[in-house]
């Protein structure tokens, strides 16, 4: 296999050790003057498996440049190309509305017809986006990471709130890899013109912990973080899998009794932030489980070949040619 990762993206390559013979293939984006994308590749991809390891995320330049390269790998032979998108942008765009675009589907025919054969990604943002994808996706769960760093918190008595309904999935995968002793609550979410205004249902403790999968402006988990302040939370711990971190609204969280913020490296910029209180979890160990689970794919596969290959085939034998 010949893996392409597009520079920000180097420290996931050795979790993808696993896999046997991975090569890393060179690759150059460039611009011709009128700021057209151009890729270049340095490596030989007739007849391999190539994956890419990239961003689709704005700056739009990013989806331009993975568009290309997987269809430049293609177009010089290459024989599969899987994309590993730690986070998988435009997901949240998933909703059917009259007249809007429905840019999960949009960016998953792109993929497709740039010659994607799979998408391997962390915690997609609904199940929708296997619906509207036309490629199939293999979404890695975070719960067992996030439920080991909860238990080190050593919290007592610990409840584990949804920020909103589609979040409740996520807590419920999470307590089961916790083990018991903790309460589950969960907010309903609804977007106003004026921001998010949220309702609790459930009793919540002293110790609060929130799952989520994106913190983007932080505006649903500020909304969730005051009124779990009102209901008694004094100490707040949130786990998120994707640290968009867009402006600094999202600073205030620590003024509404968050302590820390947990989150993982899906998204390189999260390495540039010199934030306190801000824990980066590495993906590294669900990469590897899932580097293992295609390596137990290509042994089967092997196997599978190799027991065809010792069928003897019988031709049947020539029927006795009637007299006449
Ligand atoms: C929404 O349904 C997601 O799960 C996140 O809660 C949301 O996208 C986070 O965005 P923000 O931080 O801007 O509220």
């Amino acid at each position: 296999m010949v893996i392409f990762p597009f520079p920000q993206y180097k420290y996931v390559v050795k979790s993808l050790k696993l896999l046997p013979e991975i090569k890393i293939g060179k690759f150059s984006v460039g611009r011709f003057p009128n700021q057209e994308i151009f890729i270049e590749l340095q490596k030989d991809v007739k007849n391999k498996d190539c994956l890419i390891i990239c961003s689709i995320t704005p700056p739009d330049e990013n989806l331009i440049s993975f568009l290309l390269l997987s269809h430049t790998l293609k177009k010089e032979g290459a024989s599969r190309t899987a994309a590993l998108l730690p986070y998988l942008a435009y997901a949240r765009q998933d909703k059917e509305k009259k007249g809007e675009s429905l840019a999960t589907a949009s960016v998953g025919e792109l993929l497709s017809a740039a010659h994607v054969s799979e998408v391997i990604t962390v915690d997609t943002h609904s199940h929708k986006v296997e619906d509207l994808f036309p490629i199939p996706i293999y979404n890695l769960s975070p719960s067992k990471l996030f439920a080991q760093e909860i238990k080190k918190l050593n919290l007592k008595n610990p409840t584990i709130v949804a920020p909103d309904e589609g979040a409740m999935e996520r807590v419920q995968k999470t307590v089961e890899e916790y083990g018991s002793g903790v309460e589950i609550a969960f907010m309903k979410k609804k977007r106003t013109p004026s921001g998010v205004s949220s309702v609790l249902y459930g009793h919540v403790s002293k110790n609060v912990v929130i799952i989520d999968d994106i913190l983007d402006t932080g505006g649903t988990l500020l909304a969730c973080c005051k009124i779990l302040k009102s209901k008694g939370a004094q100490n707040i711990y949130v786990f998120v899998t994707h640290g968009l971190f867009t402006g600094s609204d999202w600073l205030y969280l620590f003024d509404v009794n968050v302590k820390k913020i947990y989150c993982t490296d899906s998204i390189p910029k999260v390495y540039t932030m010199k934030q306190k209180g801000l824990n980066i979890l590495p993906i590294a160990p669900l990469i590897e489980e899932y580097s293992h689970h295609l390596r137990k794919i290509q042994q089967d596969l092997k196997r599978i070949y190799h027991e065809i290959e010792e069928v003897k085939i019988i031709e049947p034998e020539e029927p006795p040619l009637l007299e006449e």
